[in-house]
């Protein structure tokens, strides 16, 4: 779908699209509108149950009057509580609902109610921001879809005085949208057609994406050799079970001024592409979901090629740990003793506990080869964050609290919200070994999350870090206004959020 924008008065074809604030309110154009149709507008909302609520919607076909197929109402909520995301919602709803009407063409008549702080250009953006996300689809699978049940909206036009300003805050936006693309594309894919070498591969294409001249992402793969070389034990020890061989891949982008010399910001990705839990092994029923144990490092590389899409001036690097973890005759046994790359001794008490094996390792090669200023993880690490939290929110874990409050404040704004666990000494000690330096569980299911935490928090060192839990975010299984149902790239937003307020020069 092809989203662009346009001043008002330019001749509009298809549909019109109007907001309506809660309880009914029209805008100045809304009241025209209505004129020039002969109230049929207020008409129309007496008449039905709309009264202007966020992402609710009101069809109005062939209106007299005017030389448009059909009027949609969108909600915006109550005026007091607009922001960006009301935006991005009401974009979002009017392009789901259009996509089933057989509609082709609309355009989006920006108006912000008296009382919003936003700029309307910035509104504008964020409407198209919306759209762009619900028009997102994962259909490289279906063959035998008739036209009739194909989405039918090709291209959206929002309608903004200040549609220059507005089409260049929406070029970064659209750099964000390409990432979560990327991001929810990767996450849904099947493990048969996403195994480490082939997301290796695909990372590999990125490589110079978003900028011209040389200037765009570099990307480096390690393999299974060059891992062993570097003693990489704990990764190795959960791939080894896999026919499908390991990867790690580092996307690096320069983006800050060779004169700051600003040393990175370290992203780091579980990227399990399929999590039988190995020799303890799951149980059948929902194991098809663990395809998608490797949205951590899809969110990573869908930031990267974010900031590239947008040049952030940041410098950037993403680390994904890419492996399979199967049981087999080489699988790593329950009990059996891995080496780190940090030289750590790990007694492995469940096979199923490998994201954090993985992560190990990856922290290591993150610490050790950039030192960055900041390090931030992201991995579907736990069910018990999904007993926690739900799917509402992902769980936040911080050495650092001015970390936690720009990450919280960037999740927030985009509506893509952490709630922040604690950590602490005496969770530490249940992962003590008999044997070894540490061991992958703890004694029970209590604190199940905030143990993994504790297990990743024993391979980072000084800097400041932070670990996101989004094993319940990271697959939605109802839509929403801006989100279809399916992969959510769920951190890219709030990542390039962060990157923007917290890491630009
Ligand atoms: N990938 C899973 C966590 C998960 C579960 C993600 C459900 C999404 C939905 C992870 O590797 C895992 O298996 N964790 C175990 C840890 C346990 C063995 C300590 C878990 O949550 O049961
Ligand atoms: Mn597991
Ligand atoms: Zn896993």
């Amino acid at each position: 779908m092809l989203i662009n924008y346009a001043t008002p008065g330019s001749p509009i074809g298809g549909t019109l699209i109007v907001t309506v604030s809660q309880d009914r309110k029209l805008g100045p154009a809304g009241r025209e509108i209505d004129q020039a149709t002969g109230g049929m507008i207020g008409r129309a909302m007496a008449a039905s149950r709309f009264v202007g609520k966020k992402e609710e919607t009101l069809e109005l076909l062939a209106p007299s009057g005017l030389a448009v197929t059909r009027l949609l109402l969108v909600g915006l909520g109550a005026p007091d509580a607009a922001n960006e995301l009301s935006f991005e919602a009401a974009g979002g709803a009017a392009v789901a609902y259009l996509n089933k009407t057989g509609e082709s063409e609309a355009c989006f008549h920006l108006e912000v109610p008296d009382g919003v702080d936003l700029a309307p250009a910035q509104a504008a953006a964020a409407v198209g921001f919306g759209a762009g996300l619900r028009a997102y689809r994962f259909d490289r699978y279906r063959t035998t879809e008739k036209p009739e049940q194909k989405p039918s909206l090709t291209r959206l036009t929002v309608m903004v005085e200040e549609s220059a300003a507005a089409e260049a805050a929406f070029a970064a936006r659209k750099a964000v949208l390409e990432g979560v693309a990327l991001a929810r594309d990767l996450v849904s894919e099947p493990s048969n057609k996403l195994t480490p070498v082939i997301l290796a591969e695909r990372c590999v294409n990125l490589a110079g994406a978003g900028a011209g001249a040389g200037a765009g992402l570099e990307v480096e793969v390690l393999d299974e050799v060059r891992m062993r070389e570097l003693g990489m034990g704990a990764l190795l020890g959960v791939a080894q079970g896999s026919a499908n061989p390991p990867r790690l891949v580092i996307l690096t982008w320069h983006g800050a001024p060779e004169a700051n010399d600003q040393r990175p910001l370290a992203l780091v990705g579980k990227g399990v592409t399929f999590d039988s839990g190995g020799i303890s092994i799951k149980p059948a029923a929902g194991m098809e979901e663990m395809k998608w144990d490797m949205a951590g490092a899809a969110a990573v590389i869908g930031t990267m090629l974010a900031l590239a899409g947008r040049k952030a001036m940041a410098n950037v690097v993403g680390i994904v740990g890419l492996v399979e973890n199967m049981p087999s005759g080489q699988a790593q046994r329950p009990g059996d003793v891995v080496t780190s790359a940090a030289g750590k001794t790990i007694e492995v008490i469940n096979t199923d506990a490998e994201g954090r094996l993985v992560l190990a390792d990856a922290l290591w090669y993150a610490q050790s080869v950039f030192q960055p200023q900041a390090i931030i993880d992201l991995a579907t690490l736990t069910g018990a964050i999904i007993i926690a939290l739900g799917h509402e929110q992902a769980g936040l874990f911080a050495s650092n609290d001015a970390l936690a409050e720009q990450l919280t404040a960037a999740g927030k704004a985009v509506g893509e919200p952490l709630w922040r666990l604690p950590m602490g000494d005496a969770y530490d000690k249940e992962l003590n070994s008999d044997i070894a330096d540490i061991k992958n569980v703890g004694s029970g299911r209590a604190g199940g999350s905030i143990l993994g935490a504790q297990f990743l928090k024993r391979f980072v060192g000084d800097v400041p870090w932070a670990h996101l839990d989004i094993a319940g975010v990271a697959w939605g299984k109802k839509d929403s206004a801006t989100m279809s149902k399916g992969g959510t790239g769920f951190g890219v937003r709030l990542l390039n959020r962060f990157v923007a307020e917290s890491w630009e020069v």
